[in-house]
């Protein structure tokens, strides 16, 4: 076998990437994206890597969401806040459920590329190429917007790159001081969850008046001031990925230095696809999602090729099978890994496999279908005592009524009121929320059976 190289995914088969027309503008593009500076480091792939090993063995939880798919238009730094202080608090319940570290990972700061479930898309009659996402072409259903444009990409480089520069003040600025989490409740007063929440965030204010009086001063513990925020995409787009990729020269290995996690979608696992070959070559912690179509064979051949070292944090499966179907495919999965005796952490995405189509059109996802699917997850790993290491959402900070369901109920005829989102419908504040809840209680019923076989 040849040795790997950031090229070396040209010469196997692609899916779901675009056609470039204009060859000399994506040369120059990849030109001048390869004079960038990366976004992210290799001392923070590691760092993540090795909460991500923790999270394999059930010492720490992957917390992991975002956006579907991150637009230029509704760029903002609002929502880049908000998306960041729910999942701030959902962390907190979290932590404060499951008593182990959480590991949050946004799909954020380069999450634009989307795969699609057809190369085109027909309204009244006009068919035109798929919309695949604002780092490829444009939403407007005209045949101008939707050619593929390379100069897209310097775009998407440049908002990423000040989406995480907000991110970073965010964790290390004094926004994620854990003496705020009251402050992270503003915006959020209505409703039973929010209560919840405010009487955990007493809780917690007790506890760090109660180390202060006892001679901790927790307002000198960096620890409890800032936050270790990471950031993820769907690995899709090659050229930008290659054209982002840089050798470390500490350990002489190649970074993606697009984001700090990497995933390959259901649609691009192929295990001789050009996807595979370029993840297979770089040392960032990767997902790979894992769905109804995953043999077991295919599963054996990715994690050998995707993890040849068998490096505990490196490969997350993300597993995405839908309400009602995880007990046909999570155990035969679980039983592969577990034959190969592979290092991974397992996730639970209950977003990708619960889409539906509403009766006025809209895409959607019953709250419902998602909250079962996570805790059909929860439930096999107990049967089968493996952990159950993180969940993967499609979620936004912004009130919108894109899922159906939730206490704040969202109905079928609400969904045209607040539909934002440029491709998948997301979870809103509320509805992640509760969510957080729910995955908290689930975390701390397995805890206290671990405890109580330990006695
Ligand atoms: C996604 O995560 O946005 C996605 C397209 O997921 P999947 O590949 O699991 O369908
Ligand atoms: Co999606």
């Amino acid at each position: 076998m040849s040795e790997w190289q950031k090229t070396s995914w040209r010469s196997k088969p692609r899916v779901q990437m675009p056609d470039y027309t204009d060859a000399a503008a994506l040369t120059a593009v990849e030109s001048q994206l390869s004079k960038y500076p990366p976004l992210v480091f290799a001392g923070e792939a590691r760092k993540l890597k090795e909460s991500l090993a923790a999270a394999s063995r059930g010492e720490a939880f992957l917390l992991q969401g975002g956006d579907c798919a991150e637009s230029f238009d509704q760029f903002s730094a609002n929502a880049i806040r908000d998306t960041f202080k729910v999942m701030l608090q959902m962390a907190m319940v979290l932590t404060y459920g499951a008593k182990v570290p959480v590991i949050k990972v946004g799909r954020m700061a380069g999450q634009f590329a989307k795969p699609r479930s057809a190369p085109t898309e027909t309204v009244d009659g006009v068919e035109l190429p798929s919309y695949r996402g604002d780092i490829i072409n444009e939403l407007d259903f005209t045949s101008d917007a939707r050619i593929p444009d390379p100069a897209k990409m310097l775009q998407a480089y440049t908002q990423s790159a000040a989406t995480l520069n907000l991110l970073r003040a965010f964790s290390t600025g004094g926004y994620a001081d854990v003496h705020q989490v009251h402050q992270w409740t503003l915006g959020f007063t209505e409703g039973e969850k929010a209560a919840k929440y405010r009487e955990m965030a007493n809780r917690i204010s007790d506890t760090l008046d109660f180390m202060k009086a006892a001679g901790v001063d927790s307002t000198r513990t960096n620890a409890l001031q800032t936050v270790s925020f990471y950031t993820s995409h769907e690995s899709l787009l090659l050229e930008y990925e290659e054209a982002l990729t840089r050798m470390d020269s500490t350990s002489g290995k190649w970074l993606a230095g697009s984001g700090h996690m990497l995933w390959i979608g259901d649609r691009t696992r192929q295990p001789d696809g050009a996807h595979v070959e370029f993840l297979s070559g770089v040392m960032n912690p990767i997902g790979l999602k894992c769905g109804p179509t995953t043999t077991a064979e295919d599963l054996k051949v990715l994690m050998n090729k995707l993890n040849p070292e068998n490096e505990a944090g490196r490969l997350t499966l993300i597993a995405r099978f839908g309400a009602g179907k995880v007990g046909e495919h999570l155990p035969r999965l679980i039983k592969t890994v577990q034959e190969e005796g592979a290092n991974v952490v397992w996730s639970c995405d209950p977003m990708h496999g619960n889409t539906i189509k509403s009766a006025s059109g809209y895409k959607t996802r019953p709250f419902d279908s998602v909250l079962r699917e996570v805790q059909e997850f929860f439930a096999i790993h107990r049967a089968e005592g493996t952990v159950p290491g993180g969940v993967h959402f499609e979620m936004t900070g912004q009130d919108v009524t894109e899922c159906t369901g939730g206490v704040r109920a969202v109905t079928e005829e609400d969904l045209s009121a607040r539909y934002h989102t440029a491709c998948d419908p997301r979870l809103n504040a509320s509805q992640s929320l509760e969510l957080a809840f729910l995955v908290a209680e689930e975390l701390s019923a397995l805890r206290d059976e671990k405890q109580a076989e330990a006695v």
